[in-house]
C-alpha cells in the first residue's frame, strides 16, 4: 500500500529483508559460540537494528547509542554529539561489541563510535551497516558488514531519515524524489 502511495523504492521492502536475513547467518557464523553486545545507532539504525538481532542465532544482548552529526541537514556537520550513552558503557570489557549502523556516510560518526568504543576495552569491536556511500567517505573507517552499497544521493526510510520524517517507511528511497512533491514521498 505504502510502497505505491510513494512511487518507486530504492531498495524495495523484500529485498531488506532478504539481505538483512543473510547478515544474520554471517554474523551467527562468525560469532558462533559467542554472545554479541550489540550496540544499535539510535535513531536511523532502530528499524534495521530490530529485524536484524530478531535473526541472528547466538546470544545477543541489546543496547543503544543516540548520536548527531547532522542537525537537519543532508551533510555531515563534521562535529559528532553523544545524546545517549549505552547502559553496557562501563560494563564492555571482554565483550564483543557489534556496532549496528544504519549508514556509513563521510565516516565520521563510524570514526567517533570505534574510537570511544574501543576505549573501553571490549574483547571485539566490528561493525554492521545497513548501508555503504563510500563515494562520500572524508575518513577511512573499518566497516565488517555491509547490507547495501548505495550512490550518491540522500536516502530515506526504513530508519533513515531527513529532519527526522521519513523514518517509518517500510523501504529505501531517494529524498529528492520526496521532496519534488511537496514532501508527501516519492511520487507521492
Ligand atoms: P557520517 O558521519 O557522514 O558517516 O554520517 C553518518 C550518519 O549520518 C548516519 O548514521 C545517518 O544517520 C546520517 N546519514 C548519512 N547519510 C544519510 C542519508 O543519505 N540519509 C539519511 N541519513 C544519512
Ligand atoms: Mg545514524
Amino acid at each position: 500500500m505504502t510502497e505505491r502511495k510513494f512511487g518507486k523504492a530504492l531498495i524495495d521492502t523484500k529485498t531488506l529483508s532478504d539481505r538483512v536475513k543473510q547478515l544474520a547467518q554471517q554474523i551467527s557464523r562468525d560469532y558462533e559460540g559467542r554472545e554479541i553486545l550489540a550496540i544499535g545507532v539510535l535513531k536511523g539504525a532502530s528499524i534495521f537494528y530490530s529485524d536484524l538481532v530478531r535473526q541472528i542465532q547466538v546470544p545477543v544482548v541489546l543496547d543503544f547509542i543516540q548520536v548527531k552529526s547532522y542537525a537537519g541537514r543532508t551533510s555531515s556537520s563534521g562535529e559528532v554529539r553523544m545524546i545517549a550513552e549505552p547502559e553496557f558503557i562501563g560494563d564492555m570489557e571482554g565483550r564483543h561489541v557489534l556496532i549496528v549502523e544504519d549508514i556509513v556516510d563521510s565516516g565520521v560518526t563510524m570514526r567517533y563510535l570505534q574510537k570511544i568504543l574501543l576505549a573501553k576495552g571490549p574483547a571485539s569491536l566490528r561493525c554492521v551497516t545497513l548501508l555503504d556511500k563510500p563515494s562520500r567517505r572524508r575518513i577511512q573507517v573499518p566497516v565488517d558488514y555491509v547490507g547495501f552499497t548505495v550512490p550518491n544521493v540522500f536516502v530515506i526510510g526504513y530508519g533513515l531519515d531527513h529532519a527526522e520524517r521519513y523514518r517509518n517507511l517500510p523501504y529505501i528511497a531517494s529524498l529528492e524524489n520526496a521532496e519534488t512533491n511537496g514532501g508527501r514521498g516519492p511520487a507521492g
